[in-house]
Order: structure tokens, then sequence, then C-alpha cells
């Protein structure tokens, strides 16, 4: 049984076993494949999501598990209960596997370190969002065949990303070159990677695009969003400076005509959908290796 809390502390092998399994899980035809049958697992989400949340449970049933969702507006918490007394609460009525998303930093490894039950990290503050990366990864790897060389810059919001943080790492331990696009006031100053200009980070093999998180910058970037869409964003313009073989990520939520124009999102070099797609067998991948 094991926990999945971030990707900086796996190792390349580690990494790419889940890729392999999550092409597995693709090419089975058979939608239903009950190889967790009777086990129950809770997805527990105090932060919003739609992709993240959707694609565990997608993932979880098409493995036969048993699948609880909590969300904190509906639960206890909203009385003053914490997030660890909620998953201890949980474990006491005996889940198998819990996945969690939580806004806090550096809560995660001390929740888990006080369960029985392994954890799935998915998503904690800007720390990490380990399931994003891998999909982004497998998505990378799908189009390209290997990691080994490639030239991936992650353009926006990197202050405030857990997303910049899980590819960064888990990108680097297959010898690819990432590289960071931001204005000045969204740099990260934790993390040790080059800045290179607009120009620049465009002419890469994938070109990531961040969500410039509104609700983490108090509506000033709103007020300006034309002017970040003219420094920042990729334009319909910007589309046309890309390598026939580069292609646009996005982890999404998108903000159409802010980071990224809405015409560009179902591009032909666009893979913001597929990596959405890719994030179910990823997610199997990742369940089936908690609770075998
Ligand atoms: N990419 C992502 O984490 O989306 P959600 O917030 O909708 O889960």
């Amino acid at each position: 049984q094991r926990s999945l809390l971030g990707l900086k502390d796996l190792n390349a092998a580690e990494i790419e076993s889940i890729l392999d399994r999550a092409a597995y899980w693709e090419q089975q035809s058979v939608k239903l494949n009950p190889v967790l049958q009777g086990k129950f697992v809770a997805n527990m989400f105090f932060e919003n999501s739609t992709r993240t949340r959707f694609s565990f449970e997608m993932a979880q049933k098409r493995l036969g598990a048993e699948v609880m969702n909590f969300a904190a507006a509906a639960s206890s918490v909203e009385k003053g209960e914490s997030i660890y007394d909620t998953v201890k609460t949980l474990e006491s009525m005996g889940i198998d596997a819990g996945v969690i998303r939580l806004k806090p930093i550096g809560m995660l490894a001390d929740i888990a370190a006080n369960v029985k039950v392994p954890l799935i990290n998915a998503g904690d503050g800007n720390n990490e969002h380990p399931t994003q990366a891998l999909l982004d990864l497998y998505t990378m790897r799908k189009q390209f065949g290997s990691l080994q060389g490639l030239n991936v810059s992650i353009i926006g919001d990197v202050q405030h990303s857990r997303v910049a943080r899980s590819n960064l790492w888990a990108l680097r331990k297959f010898g690819a070159n990432v590289s960071f696009c931001a204005p000045d006031s969204m740099r990260a100053s934790d993390l040790d990677a080059p800045y290179i200009s607009m120009d620049e980070a465009i002419r890469a093999d994938v070109v990531m695009m961040l969500r410039v998180q509104l609700e983490r910058h108090a509506g000033s970037v709103m007020n300006s969003a034309e002017a970040y869409r003219e420094g920042y964003g990729l334009t319909v313009e910007r589309a046309k400076q890309l390598a026939p073989h580069a292609i646009i990520m996005h982890p999404a939520p998108v903000n159409r005509n802010v980071e990224i124009d809405s015409d560009l999102v179902e591009h032909p070099q666009s893979r913001i959908f597929p990596q959405m797609s890719n994030g179910v067998p990823i997610r199997m991948a990742v369940m089936e290796r908690a609770l075998s």
C-alpha cells in the first residue's frame, strides 16, 4: 500500500512504472476491470475541483472500488472540525484509501504519518499536484516518445502553481529542460529554474500555460487581464510562432482570453482536452498502486 504525496521524492523508475501502467489501462477496451472490488475509497476535497475529483471517481469506479465523496462545504468542517479530524473520522469508519485536496502546505505529510491508509495528494496549496504532473508527463511522452532533452516552457503564475512545481521536479528526473516565463509578481523565489522571455518560451517543444489564479490575486490581475494577455498570454498572433511539432498544454480550468486565447483551446496543436482524458488512466494506475 503506497501513498502518493508528491513527485519530488519519487524516483524516475517509480514514475515511469506509473506511466507504463496508465498506458496499459488506456489500452483496455473493457471499461470495468474490478481489480479494486471490495475496497472503499474516500475522495476528500477541502478545495474545489472538477477534473481531479471526477477523474479520480471515474478511475476508482472503472476499477470496481466503492467510492465515497466528501465535500467540505456539506460536512462538519463547516462547524469547525479540522482536516486532520475529518480524515481520522473517515479512517475510523474503514476506508482503505483516501484522495485529498487541501489548501494548507505541509499538513499532508503530518496527516499521512498519523493514518494507516494510503493517501493520495490531489493538490496541496501551491506545493504539489502529483497526479496532474503525471498526466502531463504521460501526455508529453505519448506525443514525443521520450522526455529526454525535451524543452518545456511553463508560462504564467508560477508562484502559486503546484502544477509548475510537480512538473519541474518530475520532468528534470527524465532529462527534460524546464524553463519558466512569468511577470516579476508571479515568479517563485523557491524554485531554481531559468526564467526566459515570452518570445523564447513559445519556441519550446511544449508550451504549458498556467491558469492565472485570480482567487489568489485579490482582483488586481483581473483589472489588468488585457495587459496580462498582451504580455504573457498565448494569443492567436503569438501561436503563429509555435514550432509545427510543438504542443500547447494547460492543466485547466482555463481563463479564456487571459492566459490563452479562446480559439487556441481546441487548436490542432492543443492537448488540453487530451490531458483530461489521460487523467483517468493515470489515476487508475495511482489507485491500483495504492491499494494492490
Ligand atoms: N487541473 C485541475 O486540478 O483541475 P481541477 O481543479 O478542476 O481539479
